[in-house]
Formats: structure tokens, sequence, C-alpha cells
């Protein structure tokens, strides 16, 4: 009790201090140090010394898969005799500080198979500059190097990095909390005929060497970088996309909306704060659907579907350019103010585009992953706020932050209305933007801006297990007729039934498929419906997972090829898992031989727990 009643108050604190939208952020995490909030993923030791800028050089090396060069802190020094960085899987060659320009002592700690080790370099309280000379290993967790195979061109190799949550320490040396906000440059050299991009502006390219900057403060974990072969197409006067040659026509008429939502994202919540925003589309391997990196979302092909039924998903990298990127969670205990913001604001955006039957289907599907996944988790898993000490931040990755998130907000906006509640919103993104928060601080804030929120049970959503009893009931009348149809067996003697049925009706109708199903009917569903060859990865992923359930083994061979081909975990984990389910670990197995090399350590890391698989 004592501790939450001065996170209280020191988040009462914060709140009242400065405005200066960008000075206010950068005692944070001293202000953590200092009170009782801590990241228990990050060595670093904010009250002493902190990294404001960061400038990078690097030089990307395809035939060795190593990056290599500087990473500069400039540092806020508060008479620090050491600093303290996070690594993993990094060489560090030297360091020199700007003291007499000479290099420094520096020492590295033991490793914790989660964080990695801690970098503690000697300073002098004049310290203001850190240099650190460093190179990646090729098994850098981050960095993905992939070979030309590995590409839909397949004439040149590519190379990707994923920083969320923290595994932005596998390729620079940083103190890799989302609590510290720095700017930062870049200057990185690739091969010839290669086109490096970041999340961030790029100034220049001179000879192959790409020059970046990042104006605004960011947390670490949303530097990112992505080379290869890259043609890059406008959507409008402030978007556009990054693609492989091959992929740009798809990617292009994917995205024609792109301007649109924009428009409508800041209509809800205010101006767009970083510009540009661009999408890049990643090789299948790409271990997420979507990656929110400030001006530059990076996207999985596996939503270019044709049609842009999968769109919802920029909707939601969009969205966190707000909840995110400049409102961010404090730690990764409080990484439900990223997702289920999100979620909501992705909601939001979909509706005000395509209007509320669409938007009523994207949350039933969600209320109904949430349901599956509240079965699934260990209770202490299901509390909107995490105790991560000793685990993964990945151990948070679930529908909790997402989705019982999501349905929070949506609870409040039931009850005080909507008008305002998003006038709540446009005041917090404003309040907090290039800022960080606990999700105290944001029981503070809600609980004084919008008072109404005191009978609502805030509390029990957030530090009590399960689903509370006010949580809001979605209904859907696209999905009851999908269910009608499914029950009825209509869609087998009336194919028209079904035409005009969106993506997101036949993934309802797979969904409900249930055990009554006899092979015959997957067959006789199969041959109307095609699913099994559906170009459609999230139609053909459902599909499978029925299928390997139900026994249904026509789906093998393509099935094999997806697991070969796509390496986002969303996809990875219920199928294989489904093959474990129904006994069939050595299929399982066999694929997974054949398909790990393609994966991300991100999805490798959680599959070979999965299927016990020892490299
Ligand atoms: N920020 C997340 C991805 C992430 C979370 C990476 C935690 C590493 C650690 C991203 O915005 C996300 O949520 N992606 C989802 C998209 C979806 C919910 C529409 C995904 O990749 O499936
Ligand atoms: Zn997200």
């Amino acid at each position: 009790m004592k501790k939450i009643a001065q996170l209280l108050l020191s988040g009462l604190i914060l709140y009242s201090c400065s405005n200066n939208q960008y000075e206010s952020n950068k005692n944070k995490r001293k202000e953590m140090e200092t009170s009782d909030i801590t990241d228990v993923h990050s060595y670093a030791h904010f009250d002493k010394a902190y990294t404001s800028h960061l400038y990078l050089e690097l030089n990307a090396d395809f035939d060795k898969k190593v990056l290599s060069g500087v990473a500069a802190h400039t540092i806020q020094n508060n008479n620090a005799t050491e600093i303290v960085f996070d690594i993993k899987d990094l060489n560090i060659n030297k360091i020199i500080t700007n003291d007499e320009g000479k290099e420094v002592e520096f020492t590295i700690g033991e490793e914790d198979l989660i964080k990695g080790r801690p970098l503690t370099v000697n300073i002098t309280p004049n310290t203001t500059r850190v240099e650190i000379h460093y190179s990646t290993n090729p098994s850098s967790e981050a960095v993905q190097w992939l070979s030309p195979q590995q590409t839909a061109d397949k004439t040149d190799p590519f190379l990707f990095t994923q920083g969320e949550a923290i595994l932005t320490r596998s390729w620079i040396p940083i103190q890799d909390s989302p609590g510290n906000k720095i700017t930062y440059s870049a200057k990185i050299t690739v091969p010839d005929s290669l086109m490096a991009v970041m999340s961030a502006k790029t100034t220049k390219n001179v000879n192959g060497t790409f020059s970046f900057e990042m104006k605004q403060p960011i947390p670490c974990y949303l530097i990112a970088l992505a080379i290869g072969k890259l043609e890059y197409k406008s959507l409008g006067k402030r978007s556009g996309v990054y693609a492989e040659p091959s992929m740009m026509e798809a990617c292009y008429n994917e995205f024609e909306d792109l301007e649109e939502m924009i428009s409508a994202a800041e209509g809800l919540y205010g101006k767009y704060a970083w510009e540009q925003y661009d999408v890049i589309v990643l090789p299948p391997s790409f271990p997420f659907g979507g990656m929110e990196n400030p001006r530059l979302t990076f996207a999985t092909p596996t939503i270019i579907a044709g049609d842009k039924s999968l769109t919802s998903l920029i909707a939601h990298e969009l969205a966190h350019s707000w909840s995110g990127n400049l409102a961010t969670n404090a730690t990764w205990d409080d990484f439900w103010l990223n997702e289920g913001f999100t979620v909501y604001f992705e909601g939001r955006i979909i509706e005000e585009l395509y209007g509320k039957d669409y938007a009523d289907m994207l949350a039933v599907l969600s209320y109904q992953g949430l349901l599956d996944e509240l079965e699934e988790l260990p209770k202490e898993d299901t509390r909107l706020k995490l105790d991560l000490e000793g685990r993964s931040p990945d151990d948070g990755m679930s529908a909790i932050a997402y989705d019982k998130g999501c349905f929070m907000l949506r609870m409040i906006e039931e009850n005080v209305g909507r008008e305002k509640f998003d006038s709540f919103l446009n005041a917090y993104f404003d309040n907090f933007k290039f800022k960080n928060l606990t999700t105290e601080e944001f029981l503070v804030y809600i609980n004084k801006e919008l008072p109404e929120v005191q009978k609502l049970n805030l509390n029990e959503w957030i530090y009590k297990p399960g689903l509370p009893a006010n949580c809001p009931k979605i209904e859907s009348d696209k999905f009851d007729k999908v269910e009608a149809n499914l029950v009825n067996k209509t869609y087998l003697d009336n194919k028209a039934s079904t035409k005009d049925w969106t993506t997101h009706e036949w993934l309802h109708f797979i969904g409900a498929i249930d055990t009554s199903w006899s092979l015959n009917d997957f067959e006789e569903a199969d041959v109307l419906f095609n699913f099994t060859t559906s170009g459609n990865s999230e139609i053909a992923a459902a599909w499978y997972e029925q299928s390997i359930k139900a026994g249904y083994k026509t789906v093998y061979p393509e099935l094999e090829a997806f697991l070969v081909r796509v390496g986002r975990r969303k996809f990875l984990t219920p199928l294989y898992r489904a093959l474990l389910k129904a006994g069939d670990k050595a299929t399982a197995l066999s694929i997974y031989s054949k398909a790990r090399p393609n994966y991300h350590f991100v999805s490798t890391n959680t599959m070979d727990k999965l299927l016990e698989f020892n490299n």
C-alpha cells in the first residue's frame, strides 16, 4: 500500500512539472531511480549519467554478417565516475571519452540470459561524450541477415533489426530502457546498389553511405535499420512505401488509403508529430505483423492480401505514433499503456474509414482472442499491470495488454460518453507527448481529469486477474449471420449466400468450426472456397489451424510451405502448437528443421521452447 501511495505521489509531482515538450522527459529515468519505480530490464543507473543523444556510425558487412563501427553517446552527467550501458552479444573494442580523447577503462559484467551484460565505463564528472567502438556478431539477436533466397526478389541480401522490447542492446551498446528518451543520428555504409533506411529522416546518400537524423526524443527500442534492394513510391503528401521492386505494385495498391488514415487519426487525437509516415514491407521472415518504428513502420508482407482487407494492421502501427511513440510506457510492466491504447485507437481509425460494422467485427474477433488467452494464461499474467522481474518482457506480449487494455478503455468510453473520452485522450496525448508514464501515473492523471472513472473499478482492471464484470459486450450483426450460415450449412446449397463476405467474416466462419465437423465437411468447404490455397495469410493460417485440430491432413503440403516461408510469430505459435496437441510432434519438428533457418531470433526463441528444440 505504501508503495502505491508513493507511486501516486511521484506521479502527481511528475505530472505537474515542466511542460516543455522535449526537456521534460530527460529526467524521467532519474526520477524513477530516486522513487520506487525501476526498470528491472536495464542495468543503467540513470540518476548518475544517461544518454541524451546517440550518434551511430556503422558499416554493414554482408559476407561476415557483422555491423561494426561506433556508438557515440552524448551524456548528461550528474558528477558520475562511471556510466553503465546494456549490451548483449557485442564485441567492445575500445572506448574513448571526450576528457582527453584517450581510451578509458571499462568492465563487462556477468551474462544474464535475458538482460545480457552491463558495460561499465570509467568516466569523470566532466565527461560529456562516450564513444564506444564495437561490432555485432552474426548471432546478435536483433539483427536478421537474409540471403537473396530469403527475399522477394532473390537478387540481393537483406538486413533488418527488431528492437522492441529489449533487443536494441544486441546491436547497439545503449541504456536500453523505454524510460530514457534520446535523439539520434546515424551514418550507415552499405554494399553497392543496396539502400539503407532507418526510423529517422534520411538526410544524405553519398556513395552508399546513408545519413539519418531523428530530432525528436524516442525510446531506444524504436531505433531501427533495414538494408536491401529497395524502391520507394510516394502515396501522398507525407506518406509512401518502401518495398523490393517485385513487391512494389502490390504494396502501393494495398496502402492506397494511407493518407486518409493519417488524416482520420489526426482528426481523432491531434496532429501527427513525426512529419512523414512511411511503411517498409519486409521479407516474410519478419517476426511481427508490424513494428511502429517512428516515421517508418516495419511490416510483414503477409498483410498484402490484394484487397486491402488486412490493413487494419497499418492503422494499428500508425496509432502508435501517438500511443507508444509519443506517450510511452515507462517500463515493460506498463506495456498495456502502449498496446491497449493502440488497439483502441486502431478501432477508431477503422470506424472512421470503413464504418462501424467493420470496427465491430474487429472488436468481436479481439474479444474472442481475449477469452481464449484468458483460458491459456496463468492467472497472475492476466493483470494489466505486470511484474516481469526475472522474466522476459516478451512474456507480457499477450492479449491482456492488447485486448483487455482496449476493453478497459472502451468501458470508460461507454460510461463517460465518446465526446468526453475523446477530449480526455486528446489532452492525454498532448500532456504526455515525448514523455513516459507508468500505470500509476496514468491512474493519477485520469482520476483527476475524468473523475467519473472513480466509480468504474479501474483498479480491478489493472491490478486483479481476469475480466471485470463491467467489460463491454460487443455484437456484430454480420457475424451473427455468418454463424447462422455455418450452423445451417447454408453455404453448401447456396454458395452465393457468402458472396459478399469480407475477410473478417471468413475468419469468423473458420474460427467457429467446431468438433462436429467431419473430414468430409472440411473437404466440401475446401472444394467450394479453396481455403487451403488462399492467398490471404490470415484465412490460410486460421484454416490450417482448424484442419490440424481435426486431422484434415490434406492441408499439410501447403501448411509446410507456409511455415517455411513465413516467420511471423503470431502464425507460427498456434500452428506448431496445434501440431503438438494433435500428437504430431514428428511433423512439427520435421517442418521446423527446414523452416528454422528462415526465422528471426524472436520466433526461434519462442518456437525452440515450444517444440523443445535444442540447437
Ligand atoms: N509494438 C508491437 C510489436 C511488438 C510488441 C514487438 C512487443 C516486440 C515486443 C506492434 O505494434 C504490434 O502490436 N504488432 C502486432 C500487430 C497487431 C496487433 C495489429 C503484430 O505484430 O501482430
Ligand atoms: Zn502494437
